[in-house]
């Protein structure tokens, strides 16, 4: 465990160091403040020792009032740093938290599409949050209660040293054996610190899940069954905390103990000292006074170390991804995807999600410069899937894809995934307006373009008759409009994106046969002088295009022309007949 506590402080680390002076600052600060706290102790030494000095009236008044005045003025240092420390710190922590967030969104947007099917976006919104709110919290701790701590255990040390070498010896043996004791508490507990932050992140993902799918609980009438649900994941966290939360008092409870003895200890050996004349009075206000601070610092030192480590842990998944590696990186020194031509070649293609099971089986498919072809097959054939491996969301278990002759896998993504225009299965869009959402397709196109776009998906008609026209926003994920409204502002991005190579996973799948029909005219238009593979159903769509391809148990089983495939029997033939009816002669 002590080594996910070692990365996180590494990745806080890299964050705070970016304020190198405003960081140095703080803590010589804080140096000095707590440096500054102990002598408060040695000046009621001063205090005390006076009356023992033998002087009275105006002498001992006047001593005494020197002694007071050093006392107010160690206040008001102490006042004037700590609002230093403050301001600093205010500068710190709100910059880093920020840094620390934006790391880790940048950071999870470059992970690969299984990463994304296989965390809830919920939780990761939690894991980010957290992340930041971590370092806050352990920041807190080290700022105010650790450097403190440290500070004045030394300094009461090197204090009691001067007076007695066995008080140094005697509070060093107690500290050693208080830091042993809480150390060790707090490393087992730190398990169940994890056990508690993992069981954060699930009631987060259960939320997101149920409450993106609320159309659903209500429509199969399952808010009890969904209640149920949370409370039992909430029920296991509670009993998590109330665990770790016990444990913590526990060792309160030890160290309150610690503290006790320690007084006892230190005040019967003072008094010995004190009785052969080896101790002033001034002495045993030093030692009360010094310890009393020591103990102030260190009373709540159990709930430091939790905090601490409840920052630990809440920060832990966020590492875990930040170190995760991704799945799918640009070779080193990979080129840009050049594309004169505009052909794809699939060889021999054999691909699996998981180890066990292959969707891909030794897939052959040359698709020629500029050539529209239609992929057909059943539902589960693999036809999504040989799209998410043209578009390099996952990596080809065997075989290769390459486009113009470069092997898709050793060029940029970057460069890749902007030459290909996808209008995938099921379109989500943005909680933006629609004129931010079509101009996702080529971000610096001008308003005239966007519109221009879709006026060609015929997304101009209905656009115009929205609340606000274009300013409209779309909802979570585009749920205020409806599947052909959002079909067709997914193509108008794809024609203002205007990439060389086109894929349209049923695209038209949700339009009537009226849009359907204005939206082929659109990606007639569209296509031209493009190379295009369309995965559709729907035999209109199916019949424009120079060649037919059935996928059938991923592997390509068939094909031709329309003409061609009718000549025997086969899905084709079967999906033809079905379609068109008893029009067939
Ligand atoms: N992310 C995924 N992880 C694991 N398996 C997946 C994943 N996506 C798809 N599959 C599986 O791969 C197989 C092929 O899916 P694919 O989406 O390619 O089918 P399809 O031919 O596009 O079907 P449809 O016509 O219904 O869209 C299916 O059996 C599916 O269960
Ligand atoms: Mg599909």
């Amino acid at each position: 465990m002590s080594l996910s506590i070692n990365s996180t402080i590494k990745v806080y680390w890299q964050h705070v160091k970016r304020y190198p002076l405003a960081i140095s600052f703080l803590l010589l600060v804080l140096v000095a403040i707590n440096i500054l706290n102990l002598v408060p102790a040695l000046l009621n030494k001063q205090f005390f020792d006076a009356f023992t000095t033998g002087q009275t009236g105006q002498a001992l008044a006047s001593t005494l009032i020197g002694v007071l005045v050093w006392i107010v003025g160690v206040n008001l240092g102490l006042w004037l740093l700590q609002r230093l420390a403050d301001v600093t710190n205010n500068y710190i922590q709100p910059r880093v938290i920020v840094d620390l967030e934006q790391t880790a969104f940048e950071h999870l947007l470059n992970h690969s599409y299984r990463f994304f099917t296989d965390n809830f976006a919920g939780s990761l919104v939690k894991k980010i949050h957290r992340f930041g709110r971590a370092f806050e919290r352990i920041m807190d701790q080290v700022t105010w209660k650790l450097v403190q701590i440290f500070v004045s255990i030394v300094g009461t040390i090197v204090i009691f040293y001067l007076r007695s070498p066995l008080f140094a010896g005697i509070l060093c043996i107690w500290v050693f054996l208080f830091a042993v004791v809480n150390f060790i508490v707090a490393k087992w507990k730190l398990k169940y610190d994890l056990i508690r932050a993992e069981l954060d992140t699930e009631s987060g993902g259960k939320l997101a899940d149920a409450i993106g799918n609320a159309m659903t609980i209500q429509q199969f009438v399952g808010k009890k069954f969904e209640a149920a649900r949370f409370w039992e994941v909430n029920a296991r966290w509670r009993k998590m905390v109330t665990f770790t939360w016990n444990l913590g008092s526990v060792n309160d409870g030890v160290q309150a103990g610690f503290m006790f003895v320690l007084q006892g200890v230190a005040m019967y050996v003072a008094i010995n000292l004190y009785v052969q004349g080896k101790m002033t009075l001034g002495d045993f206000a030093l030692i009360q006074t010094a310890l009393v601070a020591l103990f102030m610092r260190l009373y709540d030192f159990g709930r430091v170390i939790r905090d601490l480590y409840d920052g630990f842990a809440d920060a832990k998944e966020m590492v875990d991804i930040l170190e995760m590696p991704y799945e799918l990186v640009d070779k080193k020194g990979a080129k840009k995807l050049q594309v004169k031509k505009g052909e794809i070649n699939f060889k021999k293609v054999s691909f699996g999600y998981s180890n066990g099971r292959m969707i891909l089986h030794d897939m052959t498919l040359d698709i020629k410069p500029r050539e529209k072809v239609a992929f057909i097959g059943p539902s589960g054939a693999g036809k999504s899937t040989v799209i998410k491996l043209l578009m390099r969301f996952f990596d080809v278990t065997k075989g290769s894809i390459t486009i113009d002759g470069q092997d898709i896998s050793k060029v940029t993504q970057e460069s890749l995934r902007s030459l290909v225009s996808l209008v995938p299965q099921d379109s989500l869009l943005f909680h933006r307006t629609v004129m931010e959402n079509i101009r996702y397709g080529r971000r610096e196109a001008s308003d005239k373009e966007v519109i221009a776009a879709s006026k060609k998906a015929h997304c101009h008609e209905f656009i115009s008759e929205l609340s606000h026209g274009y300013d409209t926003k779309v909802g979570e994920r585009g749920v205020k409009l409806s599947g052909g409204e959002r079909q067709r502002v997914a193509i108008a991005r794809a024609i203002l994106k205007n990439a060389p190579i086109l894929v349209l996973d049923e695209a038209t799948s949700s339009l009537d046969s009226e849009s359907e029909s204005l939206i082929q005219d659109a990606l007639h238009e569209l296509m031209k002088s493009k190379t295009v593979i369309v995965i559709a159903h729907r035999l209109s769509t199916i019949m424009q295009m120079d060649r037919i391809v059935v996928i059938e148990k991923g592997a390509v089983v068939d094909a031709g022309t329309h003409e061609e495939l009718i000549q025997h029997e086969g899905t084709y033939k079967k999906l033809w007949s079905i379609q068109a009816g008893g029009f067939l002669p």
